[in-house]
């Protein structure tokens, strides 16, 4: 049973986000999607919020756990007993630092970091763009799951 763990800020997940995951499903017999909790910045949403959004979009795909992490990626990975870490490629300008990421992880745990290509149509899509694309008043329809399109609505209009 290989397992497989997508870490990420998730705030908010974005149709890219979901491509991977959906994608890393396709690879693995079971992935956790690890959320990390304490973001540097101020989050739009907690991390009870970000776990709750991703936990509702994968209802009913028992094989895909969201779970929230604090302290080392590789740490929590060895916890959960997964075998890779896959992160979603969106563009070259991604490559230098989760390459070097990928190695230090590889240096303290030996896990190894798979990358799948995001789709063509989600390359352009980062969490950060989509919060200033709506809170300027942007659609973010097409950009985010529909819920969580209603949820960002919902934290701006408060
Ligand atoms: O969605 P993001 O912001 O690109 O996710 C970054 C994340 C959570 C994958 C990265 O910050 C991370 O792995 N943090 C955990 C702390 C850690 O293990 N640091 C050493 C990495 S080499």
């Amino acid at each position: 049973m290989a397992a497989a763990v997508c870490p990420g800020s998730f705030d908010p997940p974005t149709n890219g986000h979901m491509d991977v995951i959906r994608r890393s499903f396709s690879l693995f017999d079971r992935v956790v999607v690890a959320v990390i909790r304490n973001l540097s910045k101020t989050p739009m949403f907690t991390s009870e919020e970000r776990v709750g959004m991703l936990r509702s979009l994968f209802e009913g795909d028992p094989g895909i756990e969201v779970v929230s992490f604090d302290g080392l990626l590789v740490d929590f990975a060895r916890s959960r007993n997964a075998d890779v870490i896959v992160k979603g490629l969106r563009a070259v300008s991604d490559f230098d630092y989760e390459l070097q990421m990928a190695q230090m992880n590889h240096n303290l745990s030996g896990i190894d970091t798979v990358f799948i290509p995001t789709s063509p149509e989600y390359a352009y899509l980062s969490s950060s763009l989509v919060k200033e694309v709506g809170r300027l008043g942007g659609t973010v329809e097409g950009l985010v799951p529909q819920e969580v399109a209603r949820r960002m609505k919902e934290r701006w209009s408060q």
